[in-house]
């Protein structure tokens, strides 16, 4: 049997690099503390006029290709996101329509925070093994500056905008998704939120006035969840594979905060030479963030394949999980 697996990967960020510099002259912060508190340098912030759907595009195109396929090829569509190009219909439609597939495949988006790739991963994954579908394209497509508040140093300086993608499909020689793990826990579903614009506080004048159509944050609980619930999606989904730390390649976590991801290293024990970081040049990326990180390690070299990658996430809901795959 042919286990699915991540058989192509891309990705594609904005041109406009955003530097702490520079972000040093919006707020009250300065690149010693953002650099200190987080390991951020720059980000990448999508201009006025572009449209956020031609990154997820660039990202599959990228992904496809490098799968061997093209984009008639692809008999499904997941795209995870948080905040969609519209709220209907999504961003699926666009990057459908960007990636000029005639067939009329199924598409769908896909909200689990910033640990979404990972869930859509794992749906893309199910899907494949079922024998439902062979070719499931997963793109993670996030514009969060469109909803910080620059004038909230507390979250303006933690985000940016980028989109990766992955086609998952059968793959040869025992390569693929050898465990998954998917979990969340809804009494902290406040640590991360953007209130208005939704069926509970649809856009009014109030919710503009009150900024409640901002991504808000309860930084410091975010970060305690973030280290523990990494830490154990990881080993659960190591057990499951019948793996332990010594046998991982690489782990590729949700680019938050460098903070986070020593912080996870060390709790795990796991060399941080062996963890693969790149929040340094574009922040916190959300849905994009593993992705990226991903196609940036496959392309310098440093993923090869059959490696054993574990790719790890926790975000708003709050949701997290990690999937253990032979690359
Ligand atoms: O995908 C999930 C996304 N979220 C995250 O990954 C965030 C996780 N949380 C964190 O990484 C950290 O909590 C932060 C980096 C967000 C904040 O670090 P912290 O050490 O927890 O700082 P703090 O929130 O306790 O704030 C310490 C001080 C405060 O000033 P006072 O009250 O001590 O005077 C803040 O107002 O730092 C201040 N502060 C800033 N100062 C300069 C907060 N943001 C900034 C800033 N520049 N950008």
């Amino acid at each position: 049997m042919q286990r699915p697996g991540i058989s192509g990967i891309g990705c594609a960020v904005p041109e406009k690099r955003l530097t702490n510099e520079e972000l040093s002259k919006l707020v009250d912060t300065s690149d010693e503390w953002i650099t200190t508190r987080t390991g951020i340098q720059e980000r990448r912030v999508l201009g006025p006029d572009e449209d956020p759907a031609w990154l997820g595009v660039a990202a599959a195109k990228q992904a496809i290709k490098a799968a061997g396929l093209k984009p008639k090829d692809i008999d499904a569509l997941i795209t995870a996101t948080n905040v969609s190009e519209m709220l209907i219909p999504g961003s699926s439609p666009f990057i459908c329509e960007g990636l000029k597939i005639e067939k009329e495949i199924p598409f769908f988006d896909l909200i689990a925070g910033c640990t979404g790739f990972v869930y859509a991963a794992k749906v893309a994954a199910d899907m494949v093994a079922a024998e439902s579908y062979e070719n499931v394209l997963v793109v993670g497509l996030e514009a969060l500056s469109r909803f910080i508040n620059w004038k909230d140093r507390a979250t303006c300086v933690l985000f940016g905008d980028g989109a990766g993608a992955a086609v998952i499909r059968p793959m040869p020689d025992g390569r693929g998704v050898l465990a998954s793990s998917l979990a969340a826990d809804s009494s902290k579903w406040d640590l991360l939120r953007i209130e208005a614009g939704g069926i509970k506080h649809p856009a009014s004048h109030k919710t503009v006035d009150g900024d409640m159509h901002y991504l808000v944050m309860e930084g410091g609980g975010v970060f305690k969840s973030a280290v523990t619930m990494m830490e154990v999606t990881t080993e659960k989904c190591l057990a499951q594979a019948g793996l332990t730390k010594e046998d991982v390649d690489w782990i590729v976590p949700h680019q938050a905060n460098m903070r986070i991801i020593t912080a996870l290293a060390k709790r795990m024990d796991f060399p941080m030479e062996k963890v693969i970081v790149n929040v340094d040049r574009y922040a916190n990326t959300s849905t994009a963030s593993i992705p990226i990180a991903l196609t940036e390690a496959v392309a310098d070299g440093r993923i090869q394949p059959g490696q054993v990658i574990v790719i790890t996430a926790f975000g708003a809901g709050v949701t997290y999980g990690a999937m253990v795959l032979r690359w």
